[in-house]
C-alpha cells in the first residue's frame, strides 16, 4: 500500500517498512527520515500511550510540518539535524541501546522535487540549489563553480552513471568561467548541448541532477556514518529498517547488513584451534524486497525502492 500523505508525499513501501519495524505498543523508535510523515503516522497509530517516536530532518519544512501536523501527540518528537548526529542526539536523550526500531526512507521527498524553489527538479527553473538542509554546507551552483573539472566528472560518472560526464563538466567549468550557472534551467540547457545523443524516454539531465543532489548532500556519506552508530543506538533485538532508491546507496547497506550478520573467525588460519567466532551484531531478517505490483501501479517512483531489514543480536 501506498500513501498519500496531506502534504503530496507518497510513503514508499509503508506496509513493509511498518512490518519489518515489528513494532511493540510500548517501544521506542526512531522515524530517521520524517519527509512528510506517512512513515511516522503508520508507527504512531501502532504504539500506544507509553510508545514513543524520535523523528529527524535536515529539511526545515519537513520539520515544520511535523511540528504542525503532529503538535499534539505527546509521544512525538523531532529533531531539526542530519541523522548523521543520530547516536549524539540519542545519547542526549538517554535513549543509547534502546531503541526498538529504527527506519531510514532514503532520498527526496516529493515536497523537495516538486518545489521549484528548491532547485532539485530539472522540470521547473529555480536556484540551482539541491540542498536538503539550506541553513548548511553549498548550494549545487556554489559546489559546481569550486569543483575541478575532474571532480565534477566523477561525481557524474560516479552517482549518475553519465556516459558524457567529461563533455558535461567541460562545459560547466567553461561556462562557469565566463558568467556563472545560477540556474537549473540553465544547467539543463547546458547538459542538453554537451549531450550528443539522448535516452529514449528519459530527459539527458536526469542523471546529472540526480548525481549532484547526491554530492551536494553528501548522501552516501551521511548513509556510511549513521549505520555504524545504528549498532549502539538499538536495543537487544531492535529492527534496523532501510528503504533506499540508489544502487550504491543499497550497497553500502546490503554490505554492512551481511558484515555484521556473520560469523567470523578471527584467528589466522595456521593456528590448529578453531577461535571462537565474534558474536554477530545483526540478524538478518527476510530477503531484500522490493515495491509489489500494485504499489508500482499507483507510485512510479517506488520503482527503484529496495529495502532491507536486519535484527540487533543481544551483546
Ligand atoms: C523519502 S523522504 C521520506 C518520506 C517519509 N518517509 C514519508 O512517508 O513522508 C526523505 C526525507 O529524508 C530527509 N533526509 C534525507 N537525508 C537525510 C539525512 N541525512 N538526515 C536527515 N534527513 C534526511 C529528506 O529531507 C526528506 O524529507
Amino acid at each position: 500500500m501506498t500513501v498519500l500523505a496531506a502534504a503530496g508525499h507518497y510513503s514508499v513501501m509503508l506496509d513493509e517498512a511498518i512490518e519489518g519495524l515489528a513494532i511493540k505498543a510500548d517501544g521506542v523508535y526512531i522515524d530517521a527520515t520524517y519527509g512528510r510523515g506517512g512513515h511516522s503516522q503508520a508507527i504512531l497509530s501502532r504504539l500506544g500511550p507509553d510508545g514513543r517516536l524520535l523523528a529527524f530532518d535536515r529539511d526545515s519544512e519537513a520539520v515544520a510540518d511535523a511540528r504542525q501536523r503532529l503538535a499534539d501527540d505527546q509521544r512525538f518528537e523531532i529533531v531539526h539535524s542530519a541523522f548523521g548526529n543520530l547516536s549524539d542526539v540519542v545519547q542526549q536523550q538517554g535513549l543509547l541501546g534502546k531503541v526498538d526500531g529504527l527506519l531510514f526512507d532514503l532520498g527526496v521527498s516529493s515536497p523537495q522535487i516538486d518545489s521549484a524553489e528548491r532547485g532539485f527538479s530539472f522540470r521547473a527553473d529555480g536556484p540551482l540549489d539541491m540542498r536538503m538542509d539550506q541553513s548548511q554546507g553549498q548550494s549545487a551552483a556554489q559546489w559546481l563553480q569550486g569543483a575541478e573539472e575532474s571532480e565534477i566528472v566523477h561525481v557524474l560518472r560516479e552517482y549518475g552513471e553519465e556516459r558524457y560526464a567529461r563533455r558535461i563538466a567541460r562545459s560547466i567549468v567553461a561556462r562557469n568561467e565566463q558568467s556563472p550557472l545560477t540556474t537549473t534551467s540553465q544547467l539543463r540547457d547546458l547538459i542538453i548541448e554537451a549531450s550528443p545523443r539522448q535516452e529514449r524516454h528519459k530527459d539527458p539531465a536526469t542523471r546529472s541532477f540526480q548525481a549532484l543532489r547526491i554530492q551536494v548532500n553528501d548522501e552516501l556519506g551521511e548513509v556510511k556514518r549513521v549505520l555504524q552508530q545504528a549498532l549502539s543506538v538499538l536495543a537487544p533485538a531492535g529492527r534496523l529498517v532501510v528503504i533506499s532508491f540508489h544502487s550504491l546507496e543499497d550497497r553500502i547497506v546490503k554490505r554492512f547488513m551481511r558484515k555484521h550478520s556473520r560469523q567470523v573467525d578471527t584467528m589466522p588460519r595456521d593456528i590448529p584451534f578453531s577461535a571462537p567466532a565474534e558474536p554477530n551484531a545483526l540478524k538478518l531478517i527476510g530477503k531484500a524486497c522490493s515495491a509489489s505490483k500494485s504499489e508500482l501501479s499507483e507510485n512510479s517512483r517506488s520503482r527503484s525502492a529496495i529495502l532491507r531489514v536486519a535484527e540487533r543480536c543481544p551483546c
